[in-house]
Order: C-alpha cells, then sequence, then structure tokens
C-alpha cells in the first residue's frame, strides 16, 4: 500500500515520522511532495527510501491513501490542482479541521475523510479525530483506523464536534504547556527551585494524570476530591484556581471557534464556488 503526504511542514512531517518509527508504514509505503525542497530533502536524509515525487499530482496519482497536510485556505488550490489525478478507489484525508468532508467531496471523485493528528503522536499517544465520509466502507474504515492505530489512539467523532474535540486533543498540549510555563517560572521566581527540575516534575504529573484519568477510571472531579483533603493546602488552593478560572474555558472555546468560523466561511466560499461549476 502506497501512503502519499502532501506537504510536509510541521504535521506533514511529524506523521511521516511517526508512522516509520512506529512500524506502520516502511519507508518503501511513503511517497511526498512539498511546496520547497528543503523539507523533503531533510526527510530524505532521516528516513532512505521514502519517494520523494516531483509534484503534487504524482504524490496524488501514486497513492492508495493520500494525507492533505497543507493550510486550511491552501486546499482549494490543491484540490484543482491534483483533483484530475485521482480516482474513487483511493482515499484522501484531510488533517485540518474547517475543511469539510463536503468540500472535498464535491470536487474530487475520491473517498474523503477528515483525520485531526496530535503532537502527541510523535510519542505513539495522543487521540487522531476521525471523520469518514460517506463514500468509505468498512474495509476503507478499518484500514485507516488500523493505521492510525500505530501513532495513537484513533476516534470516530461527528463531524460538528471536530472543533471542540480538536480543542481537546490537538490544541491541548498547547494550551497545558501554557499553564505549566507560568506555574514553573512563578515557582522559579518564588522559591528558586530549578527550572529544568520543575519543568520534570510537572511533565511526570501530566503523564501520571493523563493516566489516572484513561487508565484509573478517574474523573476530573475525582481525581480533585482525592487529592484535596478538606481544609487542606491543595484545597484552599483550589478555591483560588476555580475563582481564577472562572469564565476562562468558555472564552478559550468562543476565540477557538470564532477562527474556525471564519476559515469555514472563507473555505465555503472557495468551494461553493468550484462546487456550482462542477455540478
Ligand atoms: N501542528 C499541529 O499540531 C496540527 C495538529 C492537527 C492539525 N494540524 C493541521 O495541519 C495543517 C498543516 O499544519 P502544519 O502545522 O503542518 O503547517 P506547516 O508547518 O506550515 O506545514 C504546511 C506545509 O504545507 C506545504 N504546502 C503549502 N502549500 C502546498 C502545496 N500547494 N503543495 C505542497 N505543499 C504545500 C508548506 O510548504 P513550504 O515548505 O513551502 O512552507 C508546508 O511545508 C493545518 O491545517 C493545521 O490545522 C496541525
Amino acid at each position: 500500500m502506497k501512503v502519499g503526504f502532501i506537504g510536509t511542514g510541521s504535521m506533514g512531517g511529524l506523521l511521516i515520522d511517526a508512522f516509520l518509527s512506529s512500524g506502520g508504514l516502511l519507508a518503501g509505503d511513503v511517497i511526498a511532495s512539498n511546496r520547497s525542497r528543503q523539507k523533503l530533502d531533510r526527510l530524505a536524509q532521516l528516513h532512505p527510501g521514502i519517494t520523494l515525487a516531483e509534484n503534487n499530482r504524482e504524490t496524488a496519482a501514486g497513492s492508495d491513501i493520500v494525507f492533505l497536510c497543507v493550510k486550511p485556505l491552501e486546499f482549494k488550490a490543491l484540490t484543482d490542482e491534483i483533483g484530475d489525478c485521482l480516482g474513487s478507489g483511493q482515499i484522501v484525508v484531510s488533517i485540518t479541521s474547517p475543511v469539510q468532508i463536503h468540500h472535498l467531496e464535491r470536487v474530487l471523485p475520491s473517498k474523503i475523510a477528515k483525520i485531526i493528528p496530535s503532537i502527541t503522536h510523535s510519542v505513539f499517544s495522543g487521540t487522531s479525530l476521525c471523520v469518514l465520509g460517506s463514500r468509505l466502507d468498512d474495509h476503507d474504515r478499518e484500514l485507516l483506523l488500523g493505521l492510525m492505530s500505530h501513532i495513537g489512539n484513533p476516534v470516530e467523532i461527528s463531524e460538528s464536534h471536530t472543533r471542540i474535540s480538536s480543542d481537546f486533543s490537538s490544541c491541548g498540549p498547547a494550551f497545558l504547556s501554557l499553564f505549566l510555563e507560568r506555574w514553573i517560572e512563578a515557582a522559579a521566581a518564588a522559591t528558586g527551585i530549578d527550572r529544568r527540575l520543575a519543568g520534570i516534575l510537572a511533565g511526570e504529573m501530566l503523564l501520571g494524570t493523563g493516566r489516572l484519568l484513561t487508565e484509573g477510571e478517574f474523573t476530573p472531579g475525582e481525581l480533585q476530591e482525592r487529592v484535596a483533603v478538606p481544609g487542606g493546602i491543595t484545597a484552599e488552593a483550589l478555591s483560588l484556581l476555580r475563582y481564577s478560572l472562572d469564565g476562562v474555558f468558555e472564552r478559550l472555546i468562543d476565540t477557538t471557534h470564532r477562527k474556525y468560523d471564519e476559515d469555514l466561511a472563507k473555505l465555503d466560499a472557495l468551494f461553493g464556488q468550484s462546487g456550482q461549476a462542477s455540478e
């Protein structure tokens, strides 16, 4: 099976690295193209044996599954470029949340899926959010979920929950890292603790907390209750945090969804025009 990657930037490159180092794909299975050559050459040095295509059309034509790893507003030009190289037996996967299944089904003859990956796949962890279009059958579903299971935990979601799910699985590592960064900075400033040591304590704590939530059958509320002794230090600090975080997550969700809606409106305009032309 040949798996293509168009766009080998941060996430396209990470997916190739993760699939190859997990054994999910062999170098001979991978074909890739990118707008600029430098990133492709770096990949080829890291992973001898992968095929570097001359252009996106060659990647599209030569792949059974092709991951489109470009930014949302770059999708329309890309689908215009590769559309006539694709057939109904191939699977095209978008990795970006605002591009809708119907946008791609309108302009491409292939089976369409949306899979939102996460930086956590570089350590074979985290969830990939899978939305499968109507043209995929059970075999395609097994193929895609099986492939993604090499680098993380694939979860099927409804397309209408792509944004909110991505807030957790894909943006979440950045959000929690900001929280920890601020905490470590404050700890170093207040007590002189070595930042590197505080970083290790924070990372190990986050890893263990994640395992308690996924394997230990705790809910976030139960964990707070279990750790905080009434009248104790944790309970007092939790009260402060509850007060300080009031409204923060509502505003966070509003922010991610506002940006998503802006991108979606632009994509509707781009794909709507081409949809009318092709109907
Ligand atoms: N980063 C994450 O954690 C993450 C997680 C989930 C989903 N995503 C989604 O993944 C998508 C890509 O994000 P990213 O962080 O990987 O961005 P990025 O680092 O900017 O990578 C995009 C890549 O696409 C290439 N490209 C652009 N237009 C192209 C074209 N027409 N043909 C071939 N290659 C082209 C760019 O080439 P150049 O070398 O010329 O710039 C660049 O290497 C975004 O839509 C993002 O929402 C990202």
